[in-house]
C-alpha cells in the first residue's frame, strides 16, 4: 500500500485556486447554454396618477337646470340625495365617491356647490369655494379646465347650473361679440 503523501498547505491553496478559476468560468458556460435563459423582469404596470382612473361606462350628458341654491341640497347631508358637485356651471353626480366629497371627506368641501373657483386656485378655503372664476390667472383658467376635463372623464353630468353668475357673463360677451 503507498501511503498517500499529504500535499503542503502552499499547494492545496494553489490546487484551489486553479478549481476555482475553471470552475467560474464554466459556470458561465453552463448557465450560458445549457440552462434556459432567465426572463426579464417584468416592469411593474406604469401608474402615472395616483387618482381613480377615467371612466368607459359614463351615461349620456343631461342638462337638467339647477340654480345654485337647488344644488346646496345635493351636499352629502341627506344620505337619500346624490351628490353633487357642480364645476363652471356643470353639474356632476360624484356620489359614487361618498368617501371624499360625503360629510367628513377631504373634499366635502366642494359638494352641493360649484366651487370653481377654489378648483382653479387649488384653494380649500371656504372663502375660495365659490362659483365665480372671472377674477382667475390665465394659470389658474387652466387648472380649472383641467379639473372639469378630469370630472367629465370620471362622473356622470346630470345638468347645469343656470345663475352662475361667470358662466352667464360670458354668455353675455360671446353673444355681443356675435352680434
Ligand atoms: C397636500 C395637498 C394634497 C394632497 C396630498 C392631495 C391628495 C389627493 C389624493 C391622494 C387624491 C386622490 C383621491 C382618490 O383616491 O380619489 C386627490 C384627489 C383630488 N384632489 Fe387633492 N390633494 C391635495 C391638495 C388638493 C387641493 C389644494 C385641492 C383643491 C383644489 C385638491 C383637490 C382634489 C380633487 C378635486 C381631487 C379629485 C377627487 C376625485 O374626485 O377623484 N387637492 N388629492
Amino acid at each position: 500500500m503507498t501511503p498517500t503523501i499529504p500535499l503542503p498547505p502552499k499547494s492545496a491553496a494553489a490546487l484551489l485556486a486553479a478549481f476555482l478559476v475553471g470552475l467560474y468560468p464554466a459556470a458561465l458556460l453552463v448557465r450560458r447554454y445549457l440552462l434556459p435563459p432567465t426572463p426579464p423582469p417584468t416592469p411593474a404596470p406604469k401608474r402615472t396618477t395616483i387618482m381613480q382612473p377615467a371612466r368607459t361606462d359614463l351615461d349620456p350628458p343631461k342638462d337638467d337646470p339647477y340654480t345654485l341654491a337647488q344644488l346646496a341640497e345635493f351636499s352629502g347631508s341627506d344620505p337619500s340625495k346624490p351628490i353633487y358637485i357642480s364645476i363652471k356651471g356643470t353639474v356632476f353626480d360624484v356620489s359614487r365617491n361618498t368617501a371624499v366629497y360625503g360629510p367628513g371627506g377631504s373634499y366635502a368641501l366642494f359638494a352641493g356647490k360649484d366651487a370653481s373657483r377654489g378648483l382653479g386656485m387649488s384653494s380649500l378655503k371656504a372663502e375660495d369655494a365659490i362659483p365665480d372664476y372671472a377674477g382667475l390667472a390665465d394659470k389658474d383658467r387652466k387648472v380649472l379646465d383641467d379639473w372639469h376635463a378630469f370630472f367629465e372623464k370620471r362622473y356622470n353630468i346630470v345638468g347645469k347650473v343656470i345663475d352662475h353668475p361667470t358662466v352667464l357673463a360670458e354668455q353675455r360677451e360671446a353673444e355681443k361679440a356675435n352680434l
